[in-house]
C-alpha cells in the first residue's frame, strides 16, 4: 500500500529529472541540439507522471487529495519547462531562417559588379589590335549576300562542287538561291577590291552563317576574320611570314605556323595553316592562298599588275583553342558562371 510520504518522495525524485530552464541570456545562447536534449528530457519525465494517477487511488482518501495536488504541481512544472525549451528551439530556428533568407543589400551597393565584354567580342577586339599594328585597315561588309558576292566572283561558278562545301542558308528574297546569308567572309574582298585602289592591306571581321547542328565545334552562326593583300610584286613567301608574324603577334613566341596544300577556288595555290602549340600539336586554324587572277578579274583588277594574298579563319576557334575551352556551345548559353571567368 503506497504511503503519502513515498508519493511525495516519487514525485520529487521525478521532479529531479526535469532539467533546469537557465537564464534567458543562456537559454538563448543553446545550440539546436542542446535544446533538443532537454526537451526531451522533460517530456520523458512528463510521461513516466502518468503512472503516478493510478497510485492515487490506491492511497488512504484523506491523503488522495494532497497527492493530487503534488501531481498537478509537478504537471504544471513539467509543462513549464517544456514550453520554455520548445519556445528557445523555435527561437533558434527563427534566427537561421532568417540567416540564410537576408538579402545584404550592402553588398550589391558597396561592390559594384563591372561586365565584360564576351570571350568571343575579346578574340575579335584582339584580333584587329594584332592587324591594325601590322598596317591593316579593318573592313566590314553585310551578312546578308548575293551570291554573286560570295561565290560567283570568288571564282565558283554556278553549279561548281566547292559550293557544296558551305551548308548555306539562303534567304526568300527575288530569285530562287540568289541571296543568302554569307557563309565566310570571303565576300568582303571582292566588295574592298571593288571599292578601293591597291595597295590594299586590310582584314574583315565578321557574322557568317552555316546550315550546321550546333556541337562541341560547330555553331549555324560563328565569326570569321579574313585577310587581305593587294599590291604589286606580292609572293607566297610574303603570305606564310605574315601568318607566321600573326601567330606570334597572337599567341605568344612559343607558337609557331605552318602550311599545307589545300584547295579553294578563289586563291591558286591555296593552302591551310595550322599551329603549333607548346605542347607538340599541331591544331589546323584557317585557309590561306594567293589570290585568284579569276578573282582580280571580277573586280577589275588587272592580275598582270598585281598579286596579293588572302587568307581566313574562325574567331570562334581561335578563342576555344585560346582559353583551353572544348565546346563551343558554352560561348553561348549565356551561363554567367562560365562566362564571369574570362
Ligand atoms: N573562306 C574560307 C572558309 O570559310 C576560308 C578562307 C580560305 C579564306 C582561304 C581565305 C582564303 O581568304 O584565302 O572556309
Amino acid at each position: 500500500m503506497t504511503s503519502i510520504d513515498s508519493f511525495r518522495a516519487d514525485i520529487d525524485a521525478l521532479s529531479a529529472e526535469l532539467p533546469a530552464v537557465p537564464a534567458a541570456a543562456d537559454l538563448d545562447a543553446m545550440s539546436g541540439e542542446q535544446l533538443e536534449e532537454s526537451l526531451a528530457a522533460a517530456k520523458a519525465a512528463r510521461g513516466r507522471s502518468g503512472g503516478f494517477k493510478k497510485q492515487i487511488g490506491e492511497l488512504d482518501g484523506s491523503e488522495r487529495s494532497e497527492a493530487g495536488k503534488l501531481l498537478g504541481g509537478f504537471n504544471q512544472s513539467a509543462q513549464a519547462v517544456i514550453d520554455a525549451f520548445a519556445d528557445a528551439q523555435q527561437r533558434v530556428a527563427r534566427r537561421a531562417q532568417l540567416a540564410t533568407e537576408r538579402l545584404d543589400l550592402s553588398e550589391v551597393i558597396s561592390t559594384r559588379r563591372r561586365g565584360s565584354a564576351h570571350l568571343v567580342t575579346q578574340a575579335w577586339e584582339r584580333l584587329e589590335d594584332v592587324f591594325v599594328g601590322m598596317g591593316y585597315s579593318v573592313s566590314e561588309g553585310p551578312e546578308i549576300e548575293s551570291d554573286w558576292y560570295n561565290f560567283e566572283a570568288l571564282n565558283f561558278p554556278a553549279g561548281h562542287t566547292a559550293r557544296d562545301l558551305f551548308d548555306t542558308l539562303y534567304v526568300n528574297v527575288g530569285n530562287p538561291e540568289s541571296v543568302l546569308l554569307r557563309t565566310h567572309t570571303s565576300p568582303v574582298q571582292v566588295r574592298t577590291m571593288q571599292t578601293t585602289e591597291p595597295p590594299i592591306y586590310t582584314v574583315s571581321p565578321g557574322r557568317v552563317f552555316r546550315r550546321d547542328t550546333a556541337d562541341a565545334t560547330h555553331m549555324p552562326v560563328f565569326h570569321q576574320i579574313e585577310g587581305l593583300v593587294i599590291d604589286r610584286g606580292v609572293t607566297l613567301g610574303d603570305l606564310a611570314g605574315t601568318i607566321e608574324a600573326f601567330v606570334t603577334a597572337y599567341f605568344g613566341g612559343s607558337f609557331t605556323s605552318r602550311l599545307r596544300p589545300s584547295y579553294f577556288p578563289f586563291t591558286e595555290p591555296s593552302a591551310e595553316f595550322d599551329v603549333l602549340m607548346p605542347n607538340g600539336t599541331w591544331l589546323e586554324l584557317g585557309g590561306c592562298g594567293m589570290v585568284h587572277p579569276n578573282v582580280l578579274t571580277n573586280v577589275g583588277i588587272d592580275p598582270e599588275e598585281w598579286s596579293g594574298f588572302a587568307f581566313g579563319f574562325g574567331i570562334d576557334r581561335l578563342a576555344l583553342m585560346r582559353h583551353g575551352v572544348d565546346d563551343l556551345r558554352e560561348f553561348y548559353t549565356n551561363d554567367l558562371r562560365f562566362l564571369e571567368q574570362f
